[in-house]
């Protein structure tokens, strides 16, 4: 974590931060998040991320006295004098202390900004395992801070050698623990739209590749795919090779996933160096 963080509506030390111990946040897992990445300072996609964390506020009724600008301005704030030239910045919103410790009160607004390690060069040239959970997220298009079951799942995953997890349920895939999925067959690239987080990275995937379908995604089609990835503001474009104990495709980073990645790099450089 670095030195300085905003909480108690300033910017102050990121040691002293506090939460009260019955905030719901904690005793219920009631709580929104958002998390985005600098890059040579810059904010990448700030706006779409305040977007999404002012609607995560919004649908789970908690009350967020800053606006858009407002957040803005103090993100830039942070990032200023925590010299964040590539990190990461999280913006959490506790779901706040309640006299009947069940339903929302007034939550806590905490910005911190973070060191950001990226998967291993290896991984994005080889691709990665995921481990397949019949599960499907509760309320998935809204950032909750509620990560219970990946948590607790991820002892198994690594045990078994895989980066992460893949939910499906009914035969329908929808996403891994933090990121979205897109499988390629025969050159189609598609991507599920149900039971998910809305990633800002898999929107700007769908820029890059506007012809992408966007529909159910059957766990077959996943398992006889000529190609995967995931995406993440963490990961960026992260190839899939395997499922459990099977091959994605030649169990190689495929031609259009390489093509995507690169475009991706472009569309940052572009960005930040414009
Ligand atoms: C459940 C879930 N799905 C998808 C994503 C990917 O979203 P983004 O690209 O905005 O990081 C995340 C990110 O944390 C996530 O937690």
């Amino acid at each position: 974590m670095k030195p300085f963080c905003f909480a108690k509506n300033q910017i102050i030390d990121a040691q002293s931060a506090k939460v009260h111990p019955m905030d719901i946040g904690l005793i219920r897992g009631y709580g929104i998040f958002d998390f985005f990445r600098t890059s040579n300072y810059t904010p990448l996609f700030l706006s779409d991320y305040l977007d999404r964390f002012i609607r995560s506020a919004s649908k789970t009724h908690l009350q967020l006295n800053y606006d858009k600008s407002a957040l803005s301005d103090i993100i830039h704030q942070l990032i200023e004098k925590n010299d964040l030239k590539n990190g990461g910045i999280r913006m959490l919103l506790t779901g706040g202390v309640s006299e009947n410790h069940f339903s929302p009160g007034a939550g806590d607004l905490f910005i911190f900004c973070e060191d950001l390690i990226f998967p291993s060069l290896e991984k994005y040239e080889n691709g990665v395992k995921l481990l397949s959970a019949e599960h499907v997220r509760a309320i998935a298009d809204i950032k909750t801070t509620n990560y219970a079951f990946p948590v607790w799942l991820s002892a198994d995953w690594k045990a078994k050698g895989a980066e992460d997890v893949i939910y499906h349920q009914n035969g329908i895939i929808s996403e891994s623990s933090r990121s979205n999925i897109f499988v390629i067959k025969d050159g189609a690239i598609n991507t599920p739209d149900e039971h998910i987080l809305h990633g800002i990275t898999r929107m700007r995937v769908l820029e890059l590749a506007p012809e992408t379908s966007i529909r159910q995604v059957s766990f077959e089609e996943l398992l006889k795919a000529d190609e995967a990835f995931i995406t993440s503001t963490t990961k960026k474009i992260l190839p899939i090779t395997s499922i459990d104990n099977q091959k994605i495709g030649s169990g190689l980073v495929g031609p259009i996933t390489k093509q995507l990645m690169t475009d991706f790099e472009a569309m940052e450089k572009q960005i930040v160096f414009k």
